[in-house]
């Protein structure tokens, strides 16, 4: 797939069938991530794949509730990642500081993306989950507390019909401009 049909295809799947994702696949998908560009290259993440059926639907139980359900369709997906902010190298912490700018969120941003590219590329589904609740994701996981849980991806073959719904964007005009803001 070019990268403009790959960046058309990739969209949220929140339907998954029960066919599970062959180990090839996961490895490439943590290739994929471990490529990533980062500020000064600090690779500020650690991923988790959550293959383990009984584990895999508990955190995914922890990304929602009666409350909160929009993420109820998160136990259908048969492979959960989860990615892990790592402390970054001092020259960014330093940095990053300096210039008041959260390196590592957007490093972990630009990471997932790569996960979710690569995913659609390999006809897989996926969907970032930025809510959950954080203290049971990182108990089930043994995450240390002082590391925060940038997101959790979805991952599994999609049940959403083909092809993909067009994409609900801001016009060219309202979200870009030449030589001024
Ligand atoms: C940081 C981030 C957090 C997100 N959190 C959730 C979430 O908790 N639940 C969900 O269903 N979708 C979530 N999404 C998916 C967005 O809703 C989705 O990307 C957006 O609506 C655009 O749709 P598309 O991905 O199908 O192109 C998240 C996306 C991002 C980038």
């Amino acid at each position: 797939m070019d990268f403009s049909s790959l960046v058309t295809t990739r969209q949220s799947v929140r339907r998954y069938s029960a066919k599970p994702v062959e180990p090839e696949k996961i490895e490439q998908l943590i290739e994929a991530v471990r490529l990533a560009p980062s500020a000064s290259n600090s690779q500020p993440w650690h991923l988790i794949m959550v293959t383990d059926p009984e584990l895999k639907n508990q955190v995914a139980h922890a990304t929602y509730s009666s409350l909160v359900s929009f993420n109820k369709f998160a136990p259908q997906a048969p492979v959960l990642a989860v990615l892990v902010l790592e402390k970054p190298k001092l020259i960014t912490q330093i940095g990053g500081r300096l210039k008041a700018r959260d390196f590592p969120l957007i490093d972990i941003g630009i990471a997932a993306e790569h996960f979710c590219l690569q995913a659609a590329e390999l006809g897989l589904g996926t969907c970032m989950l930025g809510w959950f609740d954080e203290p049971k994701v990182q108990h089930l996981l043994n995450i240390p507390q002082n590391r925060r849980i940038g997101l959790l991806i979805t991952l599994g073959y999609s049940q959403e019909a083909a092809p993909p719904r067009p994409k609900n964007r801001k016009s060219q005009e309202e979200m870009s401009s030449f030589n001024k803001y």
